[in-house]
C-alpha cells in the first residue's frame, strides 16, 4: 500500500502512533491534510467545519497568510537559541503580554504549552509564598503532566491519582444549573465562594500558596461563573495572603471575549497561565506571567525553574504575529458580536429541541447541555459514563462527523467554540448540523 495516500496516511497512524485519552483499538480519526479558516480537509476529499478550534486554540482559523508570513521570516532567522540568551521576539513578546494583561503582571516566563504554565505556577507560588496547599475546583482541567493532572479535579486524573502530587485542596464549583446547594438565581448569596473560605480556615490559611482556577470554566462544562464570583474569591484570597492563579489557557486570548476572561470581572490575579490562543496553534508556546511583587522577590532569590525550549524564538514570533492579527482584525469584537449571535440562535434551537437543558456560553466559549427532562435536568447520558455507556450520544457525535463538523463532545456536553473570526454564516451552518443531530436526543427525551 503507498504510504502518501489516504489508506496508508491512516494505517501508519493507527499502527505506529498512540492516541490521547482513548483505547487505542476501534480508533478512526479525521484524516487530515489540510486546513484554511474554519475548514479542515481531509486526504479523502472531505471538508470539516471547525466548530471548536481543534482544541479551543486555533482562535485565528487555519493558515492565516498573516501568521504563516511572519513564521517563515523568522524561521529563516532564528529558530531556537537556549533560554540563557535574549532575543528579540522574546523581549517584544514579554513587553507586549506586560501590556495586555492587568498592569499588576509584569514579567513572563515562557513554556511550550499550557500545563507547563500551571506546574511552574505553582513552584513559583510555593517558592514565593513558602506555603504549599493549592486550592483548585473540582470541575477544572489544568493540563496532563503530574502537577498539573493532580491540579486539575477532572475525573482525567483518576487513573494516576494513586500518585497524585501532594498538597492539592478541591473544593466544590459554581455550577448553577445544578447548584450544590439547590440554590437558584434568586436565591443564591454565593454559598460556592462561603464554601471556599470555609474549607480554607480548614486547611490553616498560612498553609495555602494559591487559589488556582481556570479564567473562565472550559472542559468541565462551561459552567460560567456568577456575576462577582472572581471580585469574592479575590477578597478571601486578598483576607488571608493567599495568591490568585487565573489560568487562561482555554479562556485567554480573545476567546471570552477578553484579551483574558478574568479581565471581564476587572479583578487582578497574581499570575496569569497562557496558552493555546497564545499562537493560536501555530507552534507550540505557553506563558507564566507574574505580578511585580513575584517578579522583585525572584530579584534576590533563585528563581528554581526552567525547560531547554523556553523563550523558543520561532514560538515567541509567532505568537507576536498572532497578537497583530487579533488587533488587526478586531477579533475580541467579533468574539462578542458572534457570540451574542450565537446565543440568540440558540434560543431558537431551544425552543426546537427539548433535549436542550441549557447553553452556558462567554464570548465564543460555550457549552450544550443535553437532558432527558427540562424539570428533572436528568442528563442525556451520566456524568463522567464510560464510552461504552455514551448511548445516544455516540450516534449524536456520529451523525456531527456524518454531515461534515468536527466538534468536542463529552458525556452530554456539546461544545461550540469556533475560531474567533469566525462569520454568521459558519455559526449557522454549524447549528444546522447540530441540529439535525439534536432530534436524536429529541427522541429519547420523548421516550421513542
Ligand atoms: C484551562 C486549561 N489549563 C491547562 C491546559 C493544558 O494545556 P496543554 O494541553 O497545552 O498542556 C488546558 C488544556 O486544555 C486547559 O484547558
Amino acid at each position: 500500500m503507498a504510504e502518501s495516500n489516504a489508506e496508508g496516511i491512516l494505517k501508519n497512524n493507527l499502527q505506529y502512533t498512540l492516541f490521547s485519552w482513548s483505547k487505542q483499538a476501534g480508533l478512526n480519526p479525521i484524516n487530515a491534510e489540510r486546513a484554511e479558516g474554519c475548514y479542515v480537509y481531509t486526504h479523502e476529499g472531505k471538508k470539516y467545519l471547525d466548530f471548536c478550534s481543534q482544541l479551543f486554540n486555533v482562535n485565528l482559523g487555519h493558515s492565516h497568510p498573516k501568521v504563516l508570513a511572519a513564521m517563515k521570516k523568522q524561521l529563516e532567522k532564528l529558530c531556537y537559541v537556549y533560554p540563557g540568551m535574549a532575543t528579540e521576539p522574546r523581549g517584544l513578546l514579554g513587553k507586549k503580554l506586560a501590556e495586555i494583561t492587568p498592569k499588576n503582571l509584569t514579567k513572563t516566563f515562557f513554556t511550550l504549552g499550557g500545563a507547563e504554565a500551571v506546574e511552574n505556577a505553582i513552584k513559583v507560588a510555593r517558592m514565593y509564598s513558602g506555603r504549599h496547599k493549592i486550592i483548585t475546583r473540582y470541575r477544572s482541567y489544568h493540563g496532563a503532566t503530574m502537577g498539573a493532572i493532580s491540579a486539575g479535579g477532572d475525573p482525567r486524573r483518576h487513573p494516576v491519582d494513586q500518585n497524585a502530587m501532594p498538597g492539592i485542596v478541591h473544593v466544590e464549583d459554581p455550577y448553577c444549573y445544578r447548584c450544590p446547594w439547590t440554590k437558584t438565581i434568586s436565591s443564591c448569596d454565593y454559598e460556592c465562594v462561603k464554601h471556599i473560605e470555609r474549607v480554607i480556615l480548614f486547611e490553616n490559611p498560612e498553609n495555602i500558596a494559591a487559589i488556582l482556577m481556570e479564567g473562565e470554566s472550559g472542559t468541565s462544562g462551561c459552567i460560567k461563573y456568577p456575576p462577582e464570583y472572581w471580585q469574592r474569591i479575590k477578597k478571601i484570597a486578598e483576607k488571608h495572603r493567599i495568591l490568585l492563579i487565573s489560568d487562561e489557557v482555554m479562556s485567554g486570548f480573545g476567546r471570552c471575549g477578553n484579551w483574558f476572561a478574568i479581565q471581564n470581572s476587572g479583578v487582578e490575579p497574581d499570575m496569569i497561565c497562557m496558552a493555546k490562543g497564545i499562537t493560536s496553534a501555530y507552534i507550540p508556546l505557553g506563558a507564566l506571567i507574574v505580578s511585580n511583587e513575584i517578579a522583585e522577590f525572584f530579584n534576590e532569590h533563585t528563581m528554581n525553574i526552567g525547560l531547554t525550549q523556553s523563550a523558543y524564538a520561532l514560538g515567541c514570533a509567532t505568537a507576536l504575529a498572532c497578537l497583530q492579527v487579533y488587533e488587526e482584525e478586531k477579533l475580541i469584537e467579533n468574539t462578542w458580536n458572534m457570540g451574542k449571535y450565537l446565543e440568540d440562535q440558540i434560543e431558537v434551537l431551544k425552543r426546537r429541541h427539548i433535549c436542550i437543558g441549557d447553553f452556558r456560553n462567554t464570548g465564543l466559549l460555550g457549552c450544550l447541555e443535553l437532558v432527558k427532562n427540562r424539570e428533572t435536568k436528568e442528563p442525556l447520558v451520566p456524568w463522567n459514563c464510560k464510552p461504552s455507556e455514551m448511548g445516544v450520544m455516540a450516534k449524536i457525535i456520529k451523525k456531527i462527523r456524518d454531515l461534515g463538523m468536527y466538534t468536542f463532545v463529552k458525556w452530554n456536553w456539546i461544545f461550540i467554540a469556533p475560531p474567533l473570526n469566525v462569520t454568521k454564516d459558519d455559526i449557522d451552518n454549524g447549528l444546522a448540523i447540530i441540529s439535525k443531530a439534536l432530534i436524536l436526543a429529541d427522541d429519547v427525551c420523548k421516550g421513542e
